[in-house]
């Protein structure tokens, strides 16, 4: 199965696709995560994105199609994949229809992560993570059980995103709003478009998402 996350910085995409991940044994495909890396290795793309993402703007169409174009290379064909920040323009998600037909895959749902935008904020600026094994944890929400050690892998190390400051993410959210909100109609016109309350509890998201898998391919 191959799965679209969709929905404004902070939704939880990466929350839930990590979950399925776990549930699922599905693939995770974050062009986000994927760019990060790519900055700290300091790799031509790295370099290239780095001042792009830091601002809060979009990377171009090309480099982050070219990276999960890799990632399915990669993949064995038996894994689903969830696509967590990807497509987010409409030249993506065209693009993504090419990428998928070369690797015999299709596209089986789009989950868009309804949210209330002021939320966000806060969310994102209370966001953490586990620098060894990339956990997330939040400052109010979800704190590790001992305090300042991972709940996963016992590492006492976390960091926090570069763009996750107020200024940069209002930034992030006016891209969502202009550039990645208009795929929706590219996705609705297909009928495979499941809207899930994104501010209901974790768990009580992911019992929606897992619905949606339920109904198949
Ligand atoms: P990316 O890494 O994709 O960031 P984003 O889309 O801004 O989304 P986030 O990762 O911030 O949020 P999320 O939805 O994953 O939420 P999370 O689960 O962490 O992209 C970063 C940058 O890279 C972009 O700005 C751009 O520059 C570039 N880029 C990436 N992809 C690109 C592309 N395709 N094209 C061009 N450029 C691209 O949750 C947030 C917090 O809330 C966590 O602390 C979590 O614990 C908490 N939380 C989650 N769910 C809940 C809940 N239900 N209730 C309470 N708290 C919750
Ligand atoms: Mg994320």
């Amino acid at each position: 199965m191959n799965i679209i996350l969709l929905g404004p910085p902070g939704a939880g995409k990466g929350t839930q696709a990590a979950r399925l991940v776990e549930h699922h044994g599905m693939r995770q495909l974050s062009t986000g995560e994927m760019l990060r890396a790519a900055v700290a290795a300091r790799t031509p793309v790295g370099i290239k994105a780095a001042e792009v993402m830091a601002r809060g703007e979009l990377v171009s169409d090309e480099i982050v199609s070219a990276l999960i174009d890799a990632e399915l290379v990669a993949m064995g064909p038996a894994t689903g994949a969830i696509f967590d920040g990807y497509p987010r323009t409409v030249a993506q998600a065209e693009q993504l229809d090419a990428i998928l037909a070369g690797h015999d895959r299709k596209l089986d749902h789009v989950i868009e992560l309804l949210v209330d935008e002021d939320a966000l904020v806060e969310r994102i600026t209370g966001r953490f993570s586990c620098s060894s094994c990339g956990e997330g944890y939040h400052d109010t929400h979800k704190l590790p059980q001992t305090p300042g050690v991972c709940d996963k892998c016992g590492s006492t190390e976390f960091a926090r995103r570069k763009d996750d400051n107020e200024e940069t993410v209002r930034t992030r959210m006016a891209e969502y709003r202009k550039k990645t909100a208009p795929i929706l109609p590219f996705y609705d016109a297909r009928g495979i478009v499941t809207r899930v309350d994104g501010m209901a509890d974790i768990g009580a998201v992911t019992d929606e998402v897992e619905g949606v898998l339920a109904q198949g391919a």
